[in-house]
């Protein structure tokens, strides 16, 4: 079956996070976040896509800072109340009942009870007529000890981190398995001889 372009997201499932800022006032805000993802790996930024009216956008833009919490399934509720439109002057964190967690090296407070925290600041805005690419840096990346092992490996059957994928009339919020294969990095690169 053939799909219009615009239903990329139909067909490939994204992480779904929560994004805490703060507006110059100190105003919280949290809103739910699909399109994020770390630009290659070993490195240590990030890129996230935001429509243009966003008061996560603003507040970055503003302050320059910005969590990413990444939530347990058991946020769910937390990330659906997020996600509604409210004005900024709104503390969503009250709204939602999000418990701060105070950040290391950036003000803007992460979420307590997910399952990790990347402080991050902003590096570069793209900026297009309808949206724009926020590139951040993460300077202080923490992973909840709940749900980690000694070197930092998180293991998902216990934390399940949601995702989601879309669908025509809305989104389906999912977690990842275990698909029983690990690849080493090392089986990914052609030795030299
Ligand atoms: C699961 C999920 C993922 C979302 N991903 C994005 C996204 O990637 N970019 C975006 O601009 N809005 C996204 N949204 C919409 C915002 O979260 C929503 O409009 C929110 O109210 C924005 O809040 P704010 O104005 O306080 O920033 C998403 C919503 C949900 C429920």
């Amino acid at each position: 079956m053939q799909l219009t372009p615009y239903k990329r997201e139909n067909v490939l499932p994204l992480p779904v996070v929560l994004i805490s800022t703060l507006s110059t006032t100190g105003i919280r805000n949290a809103a739910p976040w699909g399109n994020i993802t770390p630009i290659l790996r070993p490195l240590d930024q990030i890129i996230l896509a935001s429509w243009i009216r966003r008061d996560t956008l603003d507040n970055i833009r503003e302050t320059g800072e910005f969590v990413v919490n990444v939530p347990p399934v058991g946020m769910l509720e937390e990330v659906m109340i997020c996600s509604r439109n409210y004005p900024p002057e709104v503390d969503e964190f009250e709204e939602a009942g999000l418990v701060p967690r105070p950040s290391s090296v950036i003000t803007p407070p992460g979420i307590e009870g997910s399952i990790a925290w990347m402080e991050c600041r902003l590096v570069e805005e793209i900026l297009r007529e309808k949206y724009a690419l926020v590139i951040g840096k993460v300077e202080r990346l923490e992973v909840n000890d709940q749900y980690a092992s000694s070197d930092g490996d998180i293991d998902i059957e216990s934390a399940r981190p949601l995702s989601m994928v879309c669908g025509n009339d809305g989104i389906r919020y999912t977690y990842p398995v275990d698909a029983g294969r690990f690849a080493p990095y090392s089986e990914m690169f052609i030795k030299q001889s």
